[in-house]
């Protein structure tokens, strides 16, 4: 039902006001809105998936204008332009993006309330040492997974609403992800350890990237990636069960921007070809900035001390383990790739033979 707010019933009110200043009654007379769409809220409540009915669900490829507006309503013209230039629904959205909103509200935690850091009981030395030297380098580096959609949010043209809304949900969880390995470097007496220069040097990459769809694979498909795979090691690094329930927490978070970054960049590609060399061209790069990171010294040996519970067992247990576990992070990022529409087992760089990958044999469904 459309424009059932008709002028004739309001013909008569006043133009002006009493001090004689004119009067605009255009949003109860002339209103253009589809009056009378009426989402109906389903089991969860009303949910952004329920509102995106009749034209408000349309999100256009590329908005007219570069306006704050909600999308949907009647515009005065002219309306000033905000400056966007992500004004291409390619350059930022994912299909999967209301749904992982919705979720990313529903799933909100505490690092305050929800980790039992009262459980936390006194480690050996070593262990003590590598929980806090991880915790360090993942309180570093989860902020750049904040920085870099704040950089980025303000250019994007508001019609891409709930892309942003998604981004703002991500920024909370790394605020709350720098928040929490903080605390568990501090809680148990250890403390933060050591920052390289290797990784904020591949944070300054992601941050520097020339587009958004090439920090977004810098940063979710790339970064996020594999620290989301670290987190799914949380069962086998974690001294106690409160690094446990850290990494369970953070985890959820993490698959959740990872998912948006793997079907914005399979949407990005699907609806610009041209642009999967600009992404390539970024991971061939990333790649390998990821690799001086991932191989630092005290990252591996801090790694490793945990996986063998401490320094005694590191080459017993500790490397073997560790190798076995790089296999895993790196067919999971080629297999992320592959569903982002992005065919890396062929052009990476990445040492695949001295991990036993062959490329001609690999499958991506690992
Ligand atoms: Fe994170
Ligand atoms: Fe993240």
């Amino acid at each position: 039902m459309t424009n059932v707010a008709t002028p004739d019933a309001y013909a008569n009110l006043p133009e002006t006001n009493p001090l004689g200043f004119p009067l605009d009654w255009s949003w109860l007379r002339g209103s253009k809105s589809e009056w009378g769409v009426q989402p109906k809220p389903s089991s969860r409540g009303l949910t952004m998936m329920d509102i995106a009915v009749g034209a408000y669900g349309e999100v256009p490829d590329e908005p007219p204008r570069r306006t704050m507006a909600p999308r949907g309503c009647d515009i005065e013209d002219p309306t000033p332009d905000m400056g966007y230039i992500l004004n291409k629904k390619s350059q930022v959205w994912s299909d999967n993006v209301r749904e992982l909103y919705e979720e990313a509200v529903a799933r909100q935690w505490s690092a305050t309330r929800d980790i039992p850091w009262g459980e936390l009981q006194e480690l050996p030395d070593d262990v003590e040492h590598a929980i806090c030297q991880l915790c360090t380098f993942l309180s570093e580096v989860e902020m750049i997974a904040a920085d870099l959609p704040a950089k980025w949010m303000w250019r994007m043209n508001h019609d891409f609403l709930e892309a942003k809304m998604f981004l703002c949900t991500q920024i909370m969880d790394e605020a709350r992800h720098s928040e929490v390995f903080r605390k568990r470097a501090l809680a148990n007496g250890g403390g933060l350890l050591k920052s390289k220069a290797a990784g904020t040097e591949l944070l300054r990459s992601i941050l520097q990237a020339k587009t958004y769809t090439q920090a977004s694979s810098l940063m979710h498909l790339l970064g996020e990636g594999f620290v989301l795979d670290i987190f799914r090691m949380g069962e086998l690094i974690s001294p106690t069960d409160v690094e446990k329930r850290i990494f369970r927490m953070a985890m959820q978070d993490e698959a959740r921007h990872v998912a948006y970054g793997t079907l914005h960049l399979r949407y990005a590609v699907e609806h610009d070809p041209d642009v999967a060399e600009e992404i390539h061209e970024a991971l061939d790069h990333g790649e390998m900035v990821l690799m001086e990171v991932g191989t630092q010294p005290d990252l591996t040996t801090a790694l490793a001390t945990l996986l063998a519970g401490g320094v005694e067992n590191i080459e017993t247990e500790g490397f073997p383990l560790q190798s076995q576990l790089s296999v895993k992070l790196l067919t999971s990022y080629l297999a992320r790739c592959e569903r982002a529409g992005l065919n890396r087992v062929q052009r990476t760089l990445l040492p695949l033979d001295l991990l036993g990958i062959d490329p001609d044999t690999f499958t991506p469904a690992a």
